[in-house]
């Protein structure tokens, strides 16, 4: 990589795209709401980019990957000075005596996270105490996907992957849609955790799922339960929408989309995540866990009301022929579950779903023990809190107990697990997403 220098003079704004890092060899730059003088260094990662602006005249020094580009633009067509607008006009709603909690909503590749950082360094500047929540459980930059975590803000940054997270809550899934939920509670439960620990202003970025009945009652759900002061909204229809329904109950600011936003693929949105699960499993290990002596929050089929084998024959005949293979079975009113020790042939599995179901009304449910291997669970510790993540690696079944081993960075008193949809390969590619 050589360096190329660029001087810009006060008030000239330049995009830069990663993979690059800028010195600013001379003057001062408001990057992402910070201010870098003389001698920082800043690097932008392949999949960012980012518009800055020269309070001085400055010199930089520029080193670009492959794929980087370094612009100087026309700052009308950059949203740098719309932001700093609207973090202003933040700043100037703050007493000490009322906490402020921003809520950032947009589309995706609105600059919802991008926005949140803005503020977030640009109140953090101004001598306020300033936590990051982050809701997006698709594009989780502080903890790992699956998550929503809370960070305070402790130095200037870039991009939310620079900070360290102080607390999270599992999720267990990377999309809104099925777990809007349990999302809400995450995000209210860590907002009054940031309001406790001290943070003034709680800024919250939140997932790009806003179209379409479900999208919109969703947030406007979420807005409902974490009660925000200001709104910031990143597109104009749907801050009319916001408007509409919470003019006199909050403030909201439209701002602007980056004009030129570094869109991702699908496949670059997965490859975030897989970089965000590998750092997180890092300096992992694996442990053995006792079921009888853990919680296991949704893990099924290990947590339900169990039937014994030779009572299953007796109550459903039909099943002799796959008695071998079940090694738990579980039964209510409505509903069989098995667990067997390998996938059984898909025709017979059919057929014996639609007989049971023709015959005594009930449900069968047949989950192989292979399902369970590498599903990401919530770590619960004491006081039913969530203090890791970890990765199923095993489960046998011995004669007095089932043993589960589980890959865990985390070394203490494990109380319980949370389960997910989210299985992994050994790679920590998600081999199934869990919608
Ligand atoms: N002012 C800007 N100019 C160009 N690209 C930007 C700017 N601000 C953010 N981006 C880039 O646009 C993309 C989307 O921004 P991001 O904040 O991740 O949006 P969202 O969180 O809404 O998906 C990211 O690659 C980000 O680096
Ligand atoms: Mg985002």
């Amino acid at each position: 990589m050589s360096m190329i220098t660029s001087t810009l003079k006060a008030g000239e704004v330049a995009r830069v795209s990663g993979p690059a890092r800028i010195e600013v060899i001379d003057g001062r730059i408001l990057l992402v709401g910070s201010v870098y003088g003389r001698g920082s260094s800043l690097v932008i990662h392949e999949l960012r980019s980012y518009s800055l602006k020269a309070l001085t005249e400055t010199k930089l020094g520029i080193f670009l990957g492959s794929g980087g580009s370094f612009d100087v633009v026309d700052s009308s067509t950059e949203v740098i000075d719309d932001w700093l607008r609207v973090a202003e006009a933040v700043n100037e709603d703050f007493t000490t005596s009322k906490k402020l909690k921003i809520v950032v909503v947009g589309p995706p590749e609105s600059g919802k996270t991008t926005l949140t950082a803005f503020i977030a360094n640009y109140l953090r500047d101004r001598g306020i105490n300033c936590c990051i929540v982050e809701g997006d459980v698709g594009q989780e930059d502080l903890a790992m996907p699956a998550t929503v975590a809370l960070a305070v803000v402790d130095k200037p940054f870039i991009w939310q992957r620079e900070l360290s997270f102080s607390e999270f809550r599992f999720v267990g899934c990377i999309s809104p849609r099925n777990c809007s939920t349990r999302i809400i509670a995450s995000l209210v439960d860590l907002i009054n955790r940031a309001l406790f620990r001290g943070c003034d202003a709680v800024v919250v970025n939140t997932d790009g799922w806003v179209s379409g009945r479900d999208g919109i009652s969703y947030k406007l759900e979420l807005l409902r339960w974490i009660k925000p002061t200001h709104l910031i909204v990143l597109d104009d229809g749907l801050s009319d929408l916001m408007y509409s329904v919470f003019h006199d109950m909050l403030k909201i600011i439209k701002a602007k989309p980056p004009t030129q936003p570094r869109i991702r693929s699908r496949e670059e949105r997965q490859r975030l995540r897989t970089e965000a699960y590998k750092k997180y499993f890092m300096n992992s290990s694996v442990r053995t866990l006792q079921a009888s002596k853990v919680g296991l929050v949704g893990v099924l089929p290990l947590n339900c009301v169990e039937v014994s084998v030779s009572k299953l024959v007796e109550m459903f005949p039909e099943l002799y022929s796959i008695m071998p293979h079940v090694v738990r079975a579980c039964k209510d009113e409505k509903e069989l579950t098995l667990l067997v020790k390998s996938p059984l042939h898909v025709g017979l599995l059919d057929a014996l779903r639609n007989e049971m179901y023709l015959k005594y009304s009930t449900k069968l449910f047949i989950f192989n023990v292979g399902d369970l291997v590498r599903c990401l669970v919530g770590v619960v510790g004491e006081g039913m809190s969530e203090v890791a993540v970890g990765i199923i690696e095993d489960v046998r079944f011995e004669e007095n107990d089932t043993l589960i081993k589980l890959r865990t960075p985390y070394e203490g008193l494990i109380k319980g697990l949370i389960s997910s949809n989210i299985k992994l390969d050994e790679e920590y590619r998600e081999v199934r997403r869990g919608e």
